[in-house]
């Protein structure tokens, strides 16, 4: 799903080198295709499984898990002692999810919880090394100073989407445009962050957390 961020020959090459993980993995992305799930392609999950393992992240928060790709990937960098906390809204979406992860052989380290994430986050106890932010772009706004209290200070906010296709940097007025432009903006200017945006696949923000 290239959005226009990058030329399409630089995101195709891109994608070609991208690290795919094993053959239970590269099921669950064919199946993204497949059925056209909004799911992060294999060059921005192995971008996210980096940065988990780069701060030896052991609580990740996923907010978004629709079929459980980029949770497999961010699992997968958990020590065996580690933890991964999902979230999906869709029951049935969450159970697809289950069942990847299971075949994925990350299932005992993740614990998915159905509901929405801005409730969920109220009863949810940080600190966390780490939240993948990837819900309802018009949702971004109301999550981010939640997650942000539930992040440790050197942990990592990282988000997807967050150049939406350029529209962000345009005229576009649409809930979700303006929505994610809200959230950039706060976010920039949060004196507890240090915020960048990597143009890969559609936008994805990455945010240390420097101060409580
Ligand atoms: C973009 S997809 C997530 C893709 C996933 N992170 C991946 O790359 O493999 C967003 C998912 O979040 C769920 N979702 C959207 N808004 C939500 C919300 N406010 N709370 C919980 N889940 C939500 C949707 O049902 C969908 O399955």
């Amino acid at each position: 799903m290239p959005r226009g961020i990058v030329y399409e020959e630089i995101d195709e090459y891109i994608d070609g080198l991208a690290n795919r993980g094993d053959p239970a993995l590269r099921a669950v992305e064919q199946q993204g295709e497949k059925e056209d799930w909004p799911i992060v392609a294999a060059a921005e999950g192995s971008f996210l499984h980096i940065l988990a393992r780069s701060i030896r992240a052991r609580r990740i928060l996923e907010l978004g898990t629709a079929i459980g790709y980029s949770g497999t990937w961010l699992a997968r960098a958990l020590p065996d002692d580690g933890e991964l906390i999902t979230v999906e809204h869709n029951p049935e979406t969450a159970a697809i999810a289950r069942k990847n992860m299971e075949k994925t052989g990350v299932a005992s380290k993740v614990k998915i919880l159905v509901g929405d994430a801005q409730g969920i986050l109220k009863d949810l106890k940080g600190p966390f090394d780490y939240i993948f932010n990837d819900i309802d772009k018009a949702g971004y706004p109301a999550v981010l100073d939640p997650a942000i209290e539930r992040l440790r200070v050197g942990g990592l906010l990282v988000t997807d989407n967050v150049l939406w296709g350029g529209d962000v940097a345009r005229k576009d007025r649409s809930k979700e445009t303006q929505a994610i432009r809200t959230y950039n903006e706060r976010l920039s200017k949060d004196p507890r962050m240090i915020a960048a945006i990597v143009p890969l696949r559609d936008g994805v923000s990455v945010a240390l957390k420097v101060r409580g």
